[in-house]
């Protein structure tokens, strides 16, 4: 038997992630091995870690990748900041809220839902109403909600944490690298992303970055293994945290100056994020964010000569994912499938209850590129006139490059 080749088809991955990886970070991955404790090795985990720190915007010294995807970076940080019997707020505004409340259940929390309708935000006020009650150890929200679109201003929020004593726990595993998210500034405890979105490595690493507050929690539910554990090793008193692979005290440690053996380190994976973050700090953050943004305005403005509805409160809508709804009677799959087929291109649908209603764009890190927002916008229009949808013809490309010529 034949097996294939491993040669995929030419692709232009214009969905909320996965998204193209920078050839630069792809040519890194096929750098020979080496080992995990070779000294070469141990000098580009730090070069990572300070790269890393730059990204987030944030002096803490714990900020460092997990060889996992972002939901594994997610439940890292949940699981060993967040003790059995702890309250923790989320204000779910779509599905990867949920997926919050999902960990944190399995974490043993005693968690809080607060709900939105899909495709709106937050306001703050909501968020202090409930955190005057009291008690409440920590509020966990996401940054960017890929599902919906919508984007939640932290930085008020991260300000009512610091009132009212809880910790702050934010996913940008969809805003890191591609729009503003500043750890320090906005008061976040402990923050987390994943590579494949504007980061624009392929998945399969996540970024995080905790500070001292956190660290001391991780730090008083110690266990280091009984194989490699030394005098100093002292069991602690705090419930252990419940996970040996993503036992984020036992990680710092491989990552800090101690390098104590952990998991085999998925060497690849670290040239793949070392090369992307490098791409990013030699961009410059306020570059990379002009671009995404620029993009966006011209996605926009094609989408809306085109005469396509987008979707929800669109002063809060991610400047790197625009979701559009599906125009009645269309077959969204179809399109979709069509857009694949004829062109290349990827978009994506969106869950639950926006199944089927909406189709997402991204505009991510390599992906987010003038050719293919053009791209995208005249495909889009070529296959929505073949499913019998009326739209002007050259409007959309045109729209786009009139925000581009007025920069
Ligand atoms: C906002 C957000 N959080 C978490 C995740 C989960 O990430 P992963 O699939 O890398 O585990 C995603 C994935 O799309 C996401 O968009």
């Amino acid at each position: 038997m034949n097996f294939k080749e491993i040669n995929p088809s030419p692709r232009t991955l214009m969905c909320p992630g996965p998204v193209d990886a920078d050839p630069r970070v792809l040519r890194a991955m096929s750098a020979p091995i080496l080992g995990q404790f070779d000294p070469e090795f141990l000098d580009l985990m730090s070069e990572t870690m300070e790269m890393a720190r730059q990204v987030f915007q944030t002096k803490n010294e714990q900020t460092y990748t997990v060889d996992t995807t972002s939901r594994g970076g997610l439940e890292t940080v949940l699981t060993g900041a967040i003790c059995p019997g702890d309250k923790v707020l989320i204000p779910a505004y779509g599905r990867f809220g949920y997926l919050l409340s999902e960990i944190l259940e399995r974490c043993g929390a005693e968690i809080t839902l607060l709900e939105r309708p899909w495709g709106t935000v937050f306001d703050p006020e909501e968020v202090e109403a409930e955190l005057k009650k009291g008690g409440y150890k920590a509020v966990a929200i996401i940054h960017g909600e890929t599902s919906t679109s919508m984007m939640q201003p932290l930085e008020e929020i991260g300000r009512m944490c610091k009132e009212y004593g809880a910790l702050f726990i934010v996913d940008a595993v969809a805003t890191l690298g591609g729009a503003e998210v500043k750890v320090d500034e906005w008061g976040i405890s402990a923050c987390v992303s994943g590579t494949q979105k504007c980061i624009s490595a392929p998945s399969g690493s996540a970024l995080i970055t905790y500070n001292k507050e956190i660290e001391d929690i991780i730090l008083s539910r110690k266990k280091v293994e009984k194989g490699i554990r030394t005098a100093e090793d002292e069991d602690t008193f705090m419930p252990h945290i419940p996970s040996n692979y993503l036992d984020l005290a036992q990680l710092q440690d491989y990552w800090g100056p101690r390098h104590l053996n952990h998991h085999t380190e998925a060497t690849s994976m670290q040239y793949a994020v070392h090369e992307a973050l490098r791409c990013i700090v030699t961009e410059g953050l306020e570059n990379r964010f002009a671009r995404h943004s620029l993009n966006d305005k011209a996605l926009t403005a094609g989408l809306n000569a085109m005469g396509i509805k987008i979707f929800g409160d669109i002063a809060h809508k991610m400047p790197v994912v625009t979701a559009i709804e599906i125009p009645e009677g269309v077959d969204g799959k179809k399109v979709r499938s069509e857009l694949l087929d004829y062109f290349g291109i990827e978009i994506a649908t969106s869950f639950g209850p926006l199944d089927g209603k909406i189709w997402r764009i991204g505009n991510m890190g390599y992906s987010s590129q003038r050719r293919n927002i053009l791209l995208t916008l005249g495909a889009l229009e070529a296959v929505l006139k073949e499913n019998g949808v009326k739209v002007p013809s050259g409007d959309a490309v045109a729209a786009a490059l009139e925000v581009y010529k007025n920069v």
